[in-house]
Protein backbone atom coordinates (compact mmCIF):
# COMPACT_ATOMS: atom_id res chain seq x y z
CA UNK A 1 0.00 0.00 0.00
CA UNK A 2 0.86 3.15 -0.85
CA UNK A 3 0.88 6.13 1.75
CA UNK A 4 -2.16 8.16 2.08
CA UNK A 5 -0.46 11.30 2.23
CA UNK A 6 0.22 11.40 -1.02
CA UNK A 7 -0.58 14.31 -3.21
CA UNK A 8 -0.32 15.21 -6.64
CA UNK A 9 0.00 19.01 -7.45
CA UNK A 10 -1.27 20.28 -11.15
CA UNK A 11 -0.76 23.70 -12.19
CA UNK A 12 -2.77 25.27 -14.52
CA UNK A 13 -1.54 28.32 -16.41
CA UNK A 14 -4.89 30.08 -17.51
CA UNK A 15 -5.95 32.74 -19.83
CA UNK A 16 -6.86 35.23 -16.89
CA UNK A 17 -4.63 33.34 -14.07
CA UNK A 18 -2.61 30.96 -12.89
CA UNK A 19 -3.52 28.13 -10.53
CA UNK A 20 -1.92 25.32 -8.44
CA UNK A 21 -4.42 22.80 -7.02
CA UNK A 22 -3.56 20.03 -4.54
CA UNK A 23 -4.79 16.61 -5.01
CA UNK A 24 -5.62 13.46 -2.81
CA UNK A 25 -6.38 9.93 -4.08
CA UNK A 26 -9.93 10.31 -4.35
CA UNK A 27 -9.30 13.24 -6.46
CA UNK A 28 -10.38 15.83 -3.61
CA UNK A 29 -8.78 19.10 -3.92
CA UNK A 30 -6.91 19.60 -0.67
CA UNK A 31 -5.68 23.23 -1.50
CA UNK A 32 -5.49 26.30 -4.29
CA UNK A 33 -3.67 29.33 -5.01
CA UNK A 34 -4.36 31.46 -7.64
CA UNK A 35 -3.40 34.38 -9.09
CA UNK A 36 -4.42 36.90 -12.30
CA UNK A 37 -2.13 38.40 -14.64
CA UNK A 38 -2.55 41.74 -16.78
CA UNK A 39 -4.43 41.38 -19.81
CA UNK A 40 -2.74 43.54 -22.69
CA UNK A 41 -5.10 45.40 -25.21
CA UNK A 42 -2.30 47.35 -27.53
CA UNK A 43 -5.09 47.72 -30.47
CA UNK A 44 -8.48 46.29 -31.33
CA UNK A 45 -8.53 42.30 -31.75
CA UNK A 46 -5.41 42.04 -30.41
CA UNK A 47 -4.53 40.68 -26.80
CA UNK A 48 -1.62 39.92 -24.83
CA UNK A 49 0.41 38.83 -21.54
CA UNK A 50 3.51 38.78 -20.59
CA UNK A 51 5.32 35.32 -19.83
CA UNK A 52 7.50 36.69 -17.42
CA UNK A 53 4.92 37.89 -14.83
CA UNK A 54 3.12 34.38 -15.82
CA UNK A 55 6.29 32.39 -14.88
CA UNK A 56 6.67 34.50 -11.11
CA UNK A 57 2.82 33.72 -10.61
CA UNK A 58 3.53 30.49 -11.42
CA UNK A 59 6.61 29.51 -8.99
CA UNK A 60 3.94 32.09 -5.99
CA UNK A 61 1.07 29.57 -6.56
CA UNK A 62 2.71 26.54 -6.33
CA UNK A 63 4.49 27.66 -3.15
CA UNK A 64 0.75 29.40 -1.70
CA UNK A 65 -0.97 26.11 -2.16
CA UNK A 66 1.37 23.88 -0.42
CA UNK A 67 1.69 25.94 2.65
CA UNK A 68 -2.56 25.99 2.39
CA UNK A 69 -2.46 22.50 2.44
CA UNK A 70 0.58 22.09 4.95
CA UNK A 71 2.45 19.38 2.83
CA UNK A 72 5.79 18.70 2.64
CA UNK A 73 7.39 18.40 -1.10
CA UNK A 74 7.97 15.02 -0.33
CA UNK A 75 4.76 14.04 -0.11
CA UNK A 76 3.84 15.80 -3.44
CA UNK A 77 4.37 12.51 -5.98
CA UNK A 78 3.72 14.25 -9.29
CA UNK A 79 3.71 18.19 -10.88
CA UNK A 80 0.60 17.73 -13.94
CA UNK A 81 0.31 20.69 -16.41
CA UNK A 82 -2.55 22.20 -17.96
CA UNK A 83 -2.84 25.68 -19.80
CA UNK A 84 -4.36 27.94 -21.90
CA UNK A 85 -4.06 26.24 -25.65
CA UNK A 86 -2.51 28.73 -28.81
CA UNK A 87 -1.43 31.24 -26.78
CA UNK A 88 2.31 31.70 -28.05
CA UNK A 89 5.92 32.91 -27.05
CA UNK A 90 9.69 32.96 -27.83
CA UNK A 91 11.86 32.96 -25.66
CA UNK A 92 15.73 33.54 -25.44
CA UNK A 93 17.33 30.40 -25.11
CA UNK A 94 20.61 31.62 -23.25
CA UNK A 95 18.71 34.11 -20.75
CA UNK A 96 15.56 32.73 -20.56
CA UNK A 97 13.77 36.10 -21.70
CA UNK A 98 11.01 36.68 -23.06
CA UNK A 99 11.06 38.09 -26.16
CA UNK A 100 7.89 39.79 -27.17
CA UNK A 101 5.05 39.73 -25.36
CA UNK A 102 2.70 35.97 -26.05
CA UNK A 103 0.17 36.44 -28.23
CA UNK A 104 -3.12 35.20 -27.07
CA UNK A 105 -5.47 32.55 -28.70
CA UNK A 106 -8.27 35.25 -28.86
CA UNK A 107 -5.91 37.16 -30.47
CA UNK A 108 -6.69 38.22 -34.29
CA UNK A 109 -3.58 40.06 -35.98
CA UNK A 110 -2.66 36.99 -37.86
CA UNK A 111 -6.21 37.34 -39.62
CA UNK A 112 -4.66 38.23 -43.09
CA UNK A 113 -2.02 35.53 -42.80
CA UNK A 114 -4.33 33.09 -42.42
CA UNK A 115 -6.21 34.53 -45.30
CA UNK A 116 -3.06 34.37 -47.65
CA UNK A 117 -2.23 31.30 -46.19
CA UNK A 118 -5.58 30.14 -47.54
CA UNK A 119 -5.33 32.17 -51.11
CA UNK A 120 -5.62 29.50 -53.33
CA UNK A 121 -7.00 26.51 -51.41
CA UNK A 122 -9.32 28.14 -48.70
CA UNK A 123 -9.24 27.67 -45.07
CA UNK A 124 -9.32 23.80 -45.13
CA UNK A 125 -5.68 23.77 -46.97
CA UNK A 126 -4.32 22.25 -43.98
CA UNK A 127 -7.45 20.68 -42.37
CA UNK A 128 -6.52 17.24 -43.97
CA UNK A 129 -3.32 17.03 -41.76
CA UNK A 130 -3.92 18.81 -38.90
CA UNK A 131 -7.96 18.88 -38.38
CA UNK A 132 -7.85 22.45 -38.36
CA UNK A 133 -8.79 25.35 -40.46
CA UNK A 134 -6.90 28.08 -40.86
CA UNK A 135 -7.73 30.88 -38.36
CA UNK A 136 -5.87 33.50 -36.37
CA UNK A 137 -6.85 31.25 -33.69
CA UNK A 138 -4.00 28.56 -33.58
CA UNK A 139 -0.14 28.70 -32.98
CA UNK A 140 2.09 28.22 -35.83
CA UNK A 141 1.17 31.17 -38.01
CA UNK A 142 1.30 33.77 -34.27
CA UNK A 143 5.28 32.62 -34.67
CA UNK A 144 5.35 33.62 -37.83
CA UNK A 145 3.88 37.20 -37.16
CA UNK A 146 6.76 37.50 -34.33
CA UNK A 147 9.54 36.75 -36.08
CA UNK A 148 8.25 39.10 -39.52
CA UNK A 149 7.35 41.86 -37.23
CA UNK A 150 9.46 41.72 -34.35
CA UNK A 151 13.14 43.51 -35.70
CA UNK A 152 15.59 40.79 -35.55
CA UNK A 153 13.89 37.97 -34.38
CA UNK A 154 14.42 36.09 -37.66
CA UNK A 155 17.65 36.42 -37.87
CA UNK A 156 18.09 35.17 -34.32
CA UNK A 157 15.64 32.40 -34.72
CA UNK A 158 17.96 30.95 -37.56
CA UNK A 159 20.97 31.49 -35.36
CA UNK A 160 18.81 29.05 -33.40
CA UNK A 161 18.38 31.66 -30.19
CA UNK A 162 15.13 31.26 -29.42
CA UNK A 163 12.57 28.63 -28.65
CA UNK A 164 8.96 28.75 -29.41
CA UNK A 165 5.96 27.22 -26.73
CA UNK A 166 2.62 27.31 -25.93
CA UNK A 167 2.32 28.03 -22.02
CA UNK A 168 2.97 24.45 -21.19
CA UNK A 169 6.39 24.42 -22.88
CA UNK A 170 7.13 27.61 -20.82
CA UNK A 171 6.13 26.28 -17.72
CA UNK A 172 7.73 23.17 -18.28
CA UNK A 173 11.04 24.42 -19.17
CA UNK A 174 11.40 26.60 -16.54
CA UNK A 175 10.49 24.41 -13.75
CA UNK A 176 12.70 21.98 -14.68
CA UNK A 177 15.90 24.29 -14.92
CA UNK A 178 15.10 26.98 -17.39
CA UNK A 179 18.84 28.50 -18.64
CA UNK A 180 20.41 25.42 -16.39
CA UNK A 181 18.94 22.70 -18.64
CA UNK A 182 15.71 23.24 -18.72
CA UNK A 183 13.73 20.72 -21.26
CA UNK A 184 11.62 22.23 -24.58
CA UNK A 185 9.31 19.80 -24.59
CA UNK A 186 5.40 19.90 -25.41
CA UNK A 187 2.48 17.40 -25.57
CA UNK A 188 0.64 15.74 -28.24
CA UNK A 189 -2.47 18.24 -27.34
CA UNK A 190 -0.85 21.27 -27.32
CA UNK A 191 1.20 20.63 -30.74
CA UNK A 192 -2.09 19.54 -32.28
CA UNK A 193 -3.34 23.66 -31.47
CA UNK A 194 -0.20 24.62 -33.83
CA UNK A 195 -1.28 23.90 -37.41
CA UNK A 196 2.11 22.53 -37.67
CA UNK A 197 1.73 18.79 -36.25
CA UNK A 198 0.30 16.09 -38.66
CA UNK A 199 -2.35 14.63 -36.39
CA UNK A 200 -2.05 11.14 -37.38
CA UNK A 201 1.93 11.01 -36.74
CA UNK A 202 2.09 13.36 -34.52
CA UNK A 203 5.16 14.62 -35.64
CA UNK A 204 6.05 18.15 -37.04
CA UNK A 205 5.18 18.08 -40.30
CA UNK A 206 8.22 19.89 -42.56
CA UNK A 207 6.20 20.62 -45.21
CA UNK A 208 3.59 22.52 -42.95
CA UNK A 209 6.65 24.59 -41.01
CA UNK A 210 7.61 25.54 -44.36
CA UNK A 211 4.10 26.91 -45.75
CA UNK A 212 3.57 28.92 -42.59
CA UNK A 213 6.72 29.95 -41.98
CA UNK A 214 8.03 28.51 -38.52
CA UNK A 215 11.56 27.49 -38.77
CA UNK A 216 11.98 23.96 -36.73
CA UNK A 217 15.36 25.11 -34.88
CA UNK A 218 12.59 27.01 -32.31
CA UNK A 219 10.23 24.01 -32.29
CA UNK A 220 10.08 21.67 -28.84
CA UNK A 221 9.81 18.45 -28.56
CA UNK A 222 6.53 16.67 -29.32
CA UNK A 223 6.00 14.54 -26.17
CA UNK A 224 2.77 12.20 -24.56
CA UNK A 225 0.54 13.91 -22.53
CA UNK A 226 1.20 11.19 -19.18
CA UNK A 227 4.70 10.85 -19.00
CA UNK A 228 7.61 12.26 -16.96
CA UNK A 229 9.41 14.76 -18.99
CA UNK A 230 11.56 15.50 -15.88
CA UNK A 231 12.13 17.13 -12.66
CA UNK A 232 11.70 20.17 -10.79
CA UNK A 233 15.03 21.96 -9.92
CA UNK A 234 15.14 24.92 -7.52
CA UNK A 235 11.76 26.34 -6.13
CA UNK A 236 9.23 24.73 -3.48
CA UNK A 237 9.10 21.57 -5.44
CA UNK A 238 12.45 20.59 -6.34
CA UNK A 239 13.55 17.03 -7.66
CA UNK A 240 9.32 16.94 -8.22
CA UNK A 241 8.57 14.86 -11.43
CA UNK A 242 6.83 16.72 -14.26
CA UNK A 243 4.45 14.06 -15.41
CA UNK A 244 1.85 15.63 -17.78
CA UNK A 245 0.75 18.24 -20.18
CA UNK A 246 -2.43 18.48 -21.66
CA UNK A 247 -4.19 21.96 -23.06
CA UNK A 248 -6.81 22.70 -20.75
CA UNK A 249 -9.66 21.84 -22.90
CA UNK A 250 -8.37 18.56 -23.19
CA UNK A 251 -7.66 18.11 -19.45
CA UNK A 252 -10.90 18.94 -19.05
CA UNK A 253 -12.06 16.21 -21.13
CA UNK A 254 -9.78 13.87 -19.11
CA UNK A 255 -10.77 15.43 -15.78
CA UNK A 256 -14.73 14.57 -16.60
CA UNK A 257 -13.10 10.73 -16.94
CA UNK A 258 -14.68 11.02 -20.45
CA UNK A 259 -12.42 7.70 -21.46
CA UNK A 260 -14.76 5.93 -23.76
CA UNK A 261 -16.13 7.08 -27.38
CA UNK A 262 -18.98 9.18 -27.49
CA UNK A 263 -18.50 10.65 -24.18
CA UNK A 264 -17.84 14.63 -23.94
CA UNK A 265 -18.17 17.55 -21.79
CA UNK A 266 -18.51 21.28 -22.13
CA UNK A 267 -16.43 24.04 -20.17
CA UNK A 268 -17.23 27.13 -19.36
CA UNK A 269 -14.80 29.81 -18.43
CA UNK A 270 -13.14 32.64 -20.76
CA UNK A 271 -14.45 30.93 -24.07
CA UNK A 272 -16.32 27.42 -24.24
CA UNK A 273 -15.31 24.27 -25.58
CA UNK A 274 -17.00 21.07 -25.63
CA UNK A 275 -15.03 18.03 -26.67
CA UNK A 276 -16.19 14.70 -27.44
CA UNK A 277 -14.04 11.26 -27.60
CA UNK A 278 -13.86 10.06 -30.77
CA UNK A 279 -11.27 7.23 -29.80
CA UNK A 280 -8.56 5.97 -31.87
CA UNK A 281 -9.72 7.40 -34.58
CA UNK A 282 -9.58 10.96 -35.93
CA UNK A 283 -12.78 12.27 -37.57
CA UNK A 284 -12.59 14.48 -40.10
CA UNK A 285 -15.71 17.27 -39.46
CA UNK A 286 -17.51 18.60 -42.18
CA UNK A 287 -19.61 20.81 -39.69
CA UNK A 288 -17.86 23.14 -38.88
CA UNK A 289 -15.90 21.54 -35.98
CA UNK A 290 -12.13 20.56 -35.09
CA UNK A 291 -10.27 17.07 -35.26
CA UNK A 292 -7.60 17.26 -32.24
CA UNK A 293 -5.83 15.35 -29.93
CA UNK A 294 -7.42 14.29 -26.87
CA UNK A 295 -4.79 12.69 -24.66
CA UNK A 296 -1.99 10.71 -25.36
CA UNK A 297 -0.98 8.42 -22.02
CA UNK A 298 2.56 7.29 -21.77
CA UNK A 299 3.37 4.92 -24.95
CA UNK A 300 -0.61 3.98 -25.61
CA UNK A 301 -2.34 4.85 -28.65
CA UNK A 302 -3.05 8.45 -29.06
CA UNK A 303 -6.98 9.58 -28.71
CA UNK A 304 -8.83 11.76 -30.52
CA UNK A 305 -11.44 14.17 -30.02
CA UNK A 306 -14.17 16.28 -31.92
CA UNK A 307 -14.70 19.46 -30.52
CA UNK A 308 -16.56 23.25 -30.73
CA UNK A 309 -14.57 26.38 -30.15
CA UNK A 310 -16.09 28.92 -28.66
CA UNK A 311 -13.92 31.92 -28.50
CA UNK A 312 -16.33 34.30 -26.32
CA UNK A 313 -18.96 33.06 -23.14
CA UNK A 314 -17.26 33.89 -19.69
CA UNK A 315 -15.50 36.53 -21.59
CA UNK A 316 -18.47 38.64 -22.22
CA UNK A 317 -19.69 39.11 -18.68
CA UNK A 318 -15.97 40.17 -17.81
CA UNK A 319 -16.94 43.14 -20.41
CA UNK A 320 -19.75 43.65 -19.03
CA UNK A 321 -17.92 44.17 -16.01
CA UNK A 322 -14.79 45.82 -16.66
CA UNK A 323 -15.05 47.31 -19.55
CA UNK A 324 -18.81 48.58 -19.29
CA UNK A 325 -18.81 48.35 -15.32
CA UNK A 326 -22.19 47.49 -15.58
CA UNK A 327 -21.81 44.48 -12.83
CA UNK A 328 -19.08 44.63 -10.02
CA UNK A 329 -18.50 40.85 -9.82
CA UNK A 330 -19.39 38.22 -12.10
CA UNK A 331 -21.91 36.84 -10.53
CA UNK A 332 -23.69 39.61 -10.36
CA UNK A 333 -24.81 39.04 -13.84
CA UNK A 334 -26.78 36.35 -12.50
CA UNK A 335 -28.79 38.87 -10.20
CA UNK A 336 -29.08 41.19 -13.08
CA UNK A 337 -30.73 39.27 -15.28
CA UNK A 338 -33.02 37.49 -12.63
CA UNK A 339 -34.56 41.06 -11.98
CA UNK A 340 -36.33 40.70 -15.20
CA UNK A 341 -38.34 37.35 -16.58
CA UNK A 342 -37.10 37.30 -20.44
CA UNK A 343 -34.54 39.06 -22.62
CA UNK A 344 -36.95 41.89 -23.68
CA UNK A 345 -36.28 41.33 -27.57
CA UNK A 346 -32.61 41.78 -26.82
CA UNK A 347 -29.91 39.30 -28.43
CA UNK A 348 -25.87 40.00 -27.87
CA UNK A 349 -23.53 37.99 -30.32
CA UNK A 350 -20.69 38.45 -28.21
CA UNK A 351 -18.18 37.68 -32.32
CA UNK A 352 -15.37 40.16 -30.50
CA UNK A 353 -12.63 37.71 -32.13
CA UNK A 354 -14.67 36.41 -35.42
CA UNK A 355 -16.78 33.89 -34.67
CA UNK A 356 -15.02 30.63 -33.83
CA UNK A 357 -17.15 27.27 -34.54
CA UNK A 358 -18.71 26.04 -36.44
CA UNK A 359 -19.04 29.72 -38.28
CA UNK A 360 -15.58 30.01 -38.97
CA UNK A 361 -15.93 33.90 -39.86
CA UNK A 362 -12.94 35.96 -39.38
CA UNK A 363 -14.88 38.97 -40.53
CA UNK A 364 -17.80 38.63 -37.89
CA UNK A 365 -17.70 41.02 -34.76
CA UNK A 366 -20.18 41.45 -32.32
CA UNK A 367 -24.31 42.49 -32.22
CA UNK A 368 -26.41 43.54 -30.00
CA UNK A 369 -29.31 42.97 -32.14
CA UNK A 370 -33.37 43.54 -31.18
CA UNK A 371 -32.76 46.76 -29.10
CA UNK A 372 -35.77 48.72 -28.52
CA UNK A 373 -36.35 51.80 -25.53
CA UNK A 374 -37.90 48.86 -23.51
CA UNK A 375 -34.29 46.87 -23.26
CA UNK A 376 -33.20 47.53 -19.66
CA UNK A 377 -29.46 45.91 -18.47
CA UNK A 378 -31.55 43.29 -17.13
CA UNK A 379 -32.56 42.67 -20.63
CA UNK A 380 -29.15 43.03 -21.33
CA UNK A 381 -27.93 40.68 -18.87
CA UNK A 382 -30.05 37.38 -20.23
CA UNK A 383 -29.25 38.50 -23.22
CA UNK A 384 -25.52 37.80 -22.32
CA UNK A 385 -26.57 34.40 -20.79
CA UNK A 386 -28.57 33.37 -23.52
CA UNK A 387 -25.50 34.28 -25.54
CA UNK A 388 -23.85 31.20 -23.83
CA UNK A 389 -26.35 28.95 -24.34
CA UNK A 390 -27.20 29.50 -28.52
CA UNK A 391 -23.45 29.07 -29.33
CA UNK A 392 -23.71 26.15 -27.32
CA UNK A 393 -26.07 24.78 -29.04
CA UNK A 394 -24.65 25.86 -32.29
CA UNK A 395 -21.79 23.20 -31.23
CA UNK A 396 -24.48 20.23 -29.69
CA UNK A 397 -25.83 20.48 -33.39
CA UNK A 398 -23.00 20.19 -35.53
CA UNK A 399 -21.03 17.35 -33.37
CA UNK A 400 -24.88 15.75 -33.81
CA UNK A 401 -24.03 16.10 -37.66
CA UNK A 402 -20.25 15.01 -37.76
CA UNK A 403 -20.73 11.76 -35.15
CA UNK A 404 -23.95 10.63 -35.91
CA UNK A 405 -24.74 10.22 -32.12
CA UNK A 406 -27.30 12.17 -30.26
CA UNK A 407 -26.30 13.77 -27.39
CA UNK A 408 -27.86 12.38 -23.84
CA UNK A 409 -26.70 14.53 -21.10
CA UNK A 410 -24.17 17.15 -20.99
CA UNK A 411 -21.37 17.16 -18.41
CA UNK A 412 -20.67 20.88 -17.43
CA UNK A 413 -17.45 22.67 -15.79
CA UNK A 414 -15.81 25.81 -15.82
CA UNK A 415 -16.56 28.70 -14.06
CA UNK A 416 -19.69 30.40 -15.52
CA UNK A 417 -21.15 26.85 -14.06
CA UNK A 418 -21.73 28.58 -10.42
CA UNK A 419 -24.77 30.19 -12.36
CA UNK A 420 -27.40 28.70 -11.91
CA UNK A 421 -29.32 30.09 -14.45
CA UNK A 422 -27.09 29.99 -16.99
CA UNK A 423 -27.45 26.05 -16.56
CA UNK A 424 -31.10 26.12 -16.57
CA UNK A 425 -30.49 28.25 -20.18
CA UNK A 426 -28.76 25.80 -21.27
CA UNK A 427 -30.93 22.60 -20.73
CA UNK A 428 -33.63 24.18 -21.88
CA UNK A 429 -31.91 25.10 -25.03
CA UNK A 430 -30.38 21.95 -25.78
CA UNK A 431 -33.29 20.00 -24.31
CA UNK A 432 -30.82 17.91 -22.27
CA UNK A 433 -30.22 17.10 -18.84
CA UNK A 434 -27.02 18.94 -18.02
CA UNK A 435 -24.83 17.74 -15.13
CA UNK A 436 -22.13 19.14 -12.70
CA UNK A 437 -19.38 16.75 -11.01
CA UNK A 438 -18.19 17.40 -7.65
CA UNK A 439 -14.88 18.67 -8.23
CA UNK A 440 -15.64 21.99 -10.60
CA UNK A 441 -11.47 21.73 -11.20
CA UNK A 442 -11.78 19.57 -13.69
CA UNK A 443 -8.92 21.30 -15.94
CA UNK A 444 -6.89 20.67 -12.71
CA UNK A 445 -7.98 17.30 -12.31
CA UNK A 446 -7.32 16.33 -15.81
CA UNK A 447 -3.87 17.19 -15.43
CA UNK A 448 -3.45 15.81 -12.02
CA UNK A 449 -4.86 12.42 -13.29
CA UNK A 450 -2.46 12.16 -16.52
CA UNK A 451 0.33 13.19 -13.97
CA UNK A 452 -0.62 10.57 -11.18
CA UNK A 453 -1.10 8.09 -14.13
CA UNK A 454 2.54 8.44 -15.34
CA UNK A 455 4.31 8.18 -11.77
CA UNK A 456 1.61 5.33 -10.73
CA UNK A 457 -0.05 7.04 -8.27
CA UNK A 458 -3.40 5.75 -9.67
CA UNK A 459 -2.92 2.16 -11.56
CA UNK A 460 -4.95 2.95 -14.05
CA UNK A 461 -8.43 5.09 -15.65
CA UNK A 462 -10.81 3.21 -14.17
CA UNK A 463 -9.31 4.12 -10.95
CA UNK A 464 -9.95 7.34 -11.92
CA UNK A 465 -13.66 6.74 -13.45
CA UNK A 466 -14.41 5.82 -9.78
CA UNK A 467 -13.71 8.94 -8.33
CA UNK A 468 -16.38 11.21 -10.94
CA UNK A 469 -18.96 12.46 -8.22
CA UNK A 470 -22.14 14.24 -8.88
CA UNK A 471 -23.01 17.46 -7.60
CA UNK A 472 -25.70 19.20 -9.63
CA UNK A 473 -28.08 18.28 -12.40
CA UNK A 474 -30.80 21.16 -14.62
CA UNK A 475 -33.49 19.41 -16.47
CA UNK A 476 -34.91 20.90 -19.69
CA UNK A 477 -37.93 22.77 -19.04
CA UNK A 478 -38.94 24.91 -21.95
CA UNK A 479 -41.95 25.27 -24.93
CA UNK A 480 -39.89 23.45 -27.85
CA UNK A 481 -42.59 26.42 -29.63
CA UNK A 482 -40.77 29.10 -27.57
CA UNK A 483 -37.09 27.15 -28.28
CA UNK A 484 -37.87 27.30 -32.10
CA UNK A 485 -38.95 31.17 -32.25
CA UNK A 486 -35.99 32.43 -29.99
CA UNK A 487 -32.86 30.07 -31.96
CA UNK A 488 -34.55 31.84 -34.99
CA UNK A 489 -33.85 35.11 -33.72
CA UNK A 490 -30.73 34.15 -31.94
CA UNK A 491 -29.70 33.17 -35.76
CA UNK A 492 -30.77 36.23 -36.97
CA UNK A 493 -28.49 38.32 -34.88
CA UNK A 494 -25.76 35.77 -35.82
CA UNK A 495 -26.70 36.85 -39.67
CA UNK A 496 -25.96 40.33 -38.49
CA UNK A 497 -22.60 39.95 -37.31
CA UNK A 498 -20.88 38.40 -40.46
CA UNK A 499 -19.12 40.13 -42.85
CA UNK A 500 -18.74 43.37 -40.63
CA UNK A 501 -14.48 43.76 -41.37
CA UNK A 502 -13.68 44.32 -45.14
CA UNK A 503 -11.03 42.66 -46.39
CA UNK A 504 -8.68 45.72 -46.26
CA UNK A 505 -9.54 45.56 -43.02
N1 LIG B 1 -21.37 33.33 -11.62
C1 LIG B 1 -20.91 33.57 -12.84
N2 LIG B 1 -21.75 33.83 -13.86
C2 LIG B 1 -21.29 34.04 -15.11
N3 LIG B 1 -20.01 34.00 -15.45
C3 LIG B 1 -19.12 33.75 -14.48
C4 LIG B 1 -19.51 33.52 -13.13
N4 LIG B 1 -18.40 33.29 -12.40
C5 LIG B 1 -17.36 33.37 -13.25
N5 LIG B 1 -17.78 33.65 -14.50
C6 LIG B 1 -16.96 33.80 -15.71
O1 LIG B 1 -16.20 32.61 -15.83
C7 LIG B 1 -14.88 32.90 -16.29
C8 LIG B 1 -13.90 32.29 -15.32
O2 LIG B 1 -14.04 30.92 -15.34
P1 LIG B 1 -12.77 29.98 -15.39
O3 LIG B 1 -11.88 30.36 -14.28
O4 LIG B 1 -13.24 28.59 -15.49
O5 LIG B 1 -12.20 30.53 -16.75
P2 LIG B 1 -11.02 30.00 -17.62
O6 LIG B 1 -11.32 30.26 -19.05
O7 LIG B 1 -10.67 28.61 -17.24
O8 LIG B 1 -9.94 30.99 -17.21
P3 LIG B 1 -8.49 30.60 -17.26
O9 LIG B 1 -8.22 30.39 -18.72
O10 LIG B 1 -7.82 31.77 -16.66
O11 LIG B 1 -8.35 29.34 -16.49
C9 LIG B 1 -14.76 34.41 -16.37
O12 LIG B 1 -14.85 34.80 -17.73
C10 LIG B 1 -15.97 34.94 -15.61
O13 LIG B 1 -16.48 36.09 -16.21
MG1 LIG C 1 -9.19 27.44 -17.29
Amino acid sequence: MTDTNEYIAAIDQGTTSSRCLIFDRDGRVVSVAQQEHEQFFPKPGWVEHDAAEIWTNVQEVIAGALAEARIAKSQVKAIGITNQRETTMLWDKATGEPVHHAIVWQDTRTDALARELGRDAGMDRFRRETGLPLSSYFAGPKVRWLLDNVEGLKERAERGELLFGTMDSWVIWNLTGGTDGGVHVTDVTNASRTLLMDLRTQRWDERLCEAIGVPSSVLPEIRSSAEVYGHAKGGALEGVPVASALGDQQAALFGQTCFAVGEGKSTYGTGTFLLMNTGTEAINSYAGLITTMAYRIGDQPPVYALEGSIAITGALVQWMRDQLGVIKTAPEIEDLAKSVDDNGGAYFVPAFSGLFAPHWRADARGVLAGLTRYVTKGHIARAVLEATAWQTKEIVDAMKKDSGTELTTLKVDGGMTANDLLMQTISDVLDVPVVRPEVAETTSLGAAYAAGLAVGFWSDIEDLRANWRKDAEWSPDMDPAERDKEYKYWRKAVDRTMGWLDDED
